[in-house]
């Protein structure tokens, strides 16, 4: 087994002529995924994050990092960016109290995440819990996606922050082409962020992509 190191806490490992990604946890499996000793293996299929890093770009989440996630649902992603972030805190906002009721079951057994059954469109309900942070991650399939992202990155994100916006076409615009909405969110980000980089999460999630900005 090879075992390669990709940023803290995670790696890609080699085993049996397949390459998979992976975080390093104390913690047991939280949604069927595979553990290989100490790793837990994180699956591109299941999680943008996963996606992203697979295909070959990463963002350098540091392990004193205070992240604010948007759009939590059960925890698939967050039970890995807990991971990444041992030494920091990962503030999880989900809307719908379905999957939320998953998510508390792994909140519970983690010491770094703060759950919150809130609206990420209001962010001022939650602004006397969250405090500023160094990453704003969103993964959340509504037409106002990146008004929710600004409007949340307004309120929490540090001066020199980072942010991560995983963008699904379909919900921003139905009809129109993939690439017109993509053209337009780039277009609008540049607005108010500096664009990092942006790609598509294809083969893993067809017509989505990430885009990785800094505040400006
Ligand atoms: C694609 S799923 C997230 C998957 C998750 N990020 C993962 O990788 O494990 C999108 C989630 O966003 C939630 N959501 C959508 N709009 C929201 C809002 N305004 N506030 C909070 N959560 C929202 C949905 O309920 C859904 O659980």
């Amino acid at each position: 087994m090879k075992v390669r190191e990709v940023i803290h806490n995670v790696y890609f490992i080699e085993k049996d002529g397949v390459r998979i990604l992976a975080t390093k946890s104390k913690y047991g499996s939280h949604y069927g995924e595979r553990k290989i000793g100490e790793y837990r293996e994180w699956i591109p299929s299941r999680s943008k994050l996963s996606a992203m890093f697979m295909k070959g770009y990463k963002v350098d989440i540091k392990p004193n990092w205070k992240v604010l996630y948007l759009g939590a649902a059960s925890g698939t992603t967050v039970s890995h960016v807990a991971d990444i972030v041992d030494r920091g805190v990962v503030y999880a906002v989900e809307y719908s109290a379905k999957p939320f009721a998953k998510f508390l079951e792994l909140a519970r057994e983690r010491r770094n995440i703060v759950p919150l059954l809130q609206d990420a469109s209001k962010p001022w309900k939650y602004s006397g819990i969250v405090e500023k942070v160094d990453f704003v991650y969103q993964d959340i399939a509504q037409k106002n996606q990146i008004e929710i992202f600004e409007d949340n990155a307004r309120f929490f994100l540090k001066e020199e922050g980072e942010g991560l916006i995983m963008v699904k076409a379909r919900s921003i615009d139905s009809t129109a082409d993939p690439e017109d909405v993509f053209k337009n969110v780039i277009r609008r980000l540049k607005e108010s962020f500096k664009v990092v980089a942006h790609d598509t999460l294809e083969p893993y999630h067809k017509d989505h992509i990430f885009v990785h900005v800094k505040k400006q």
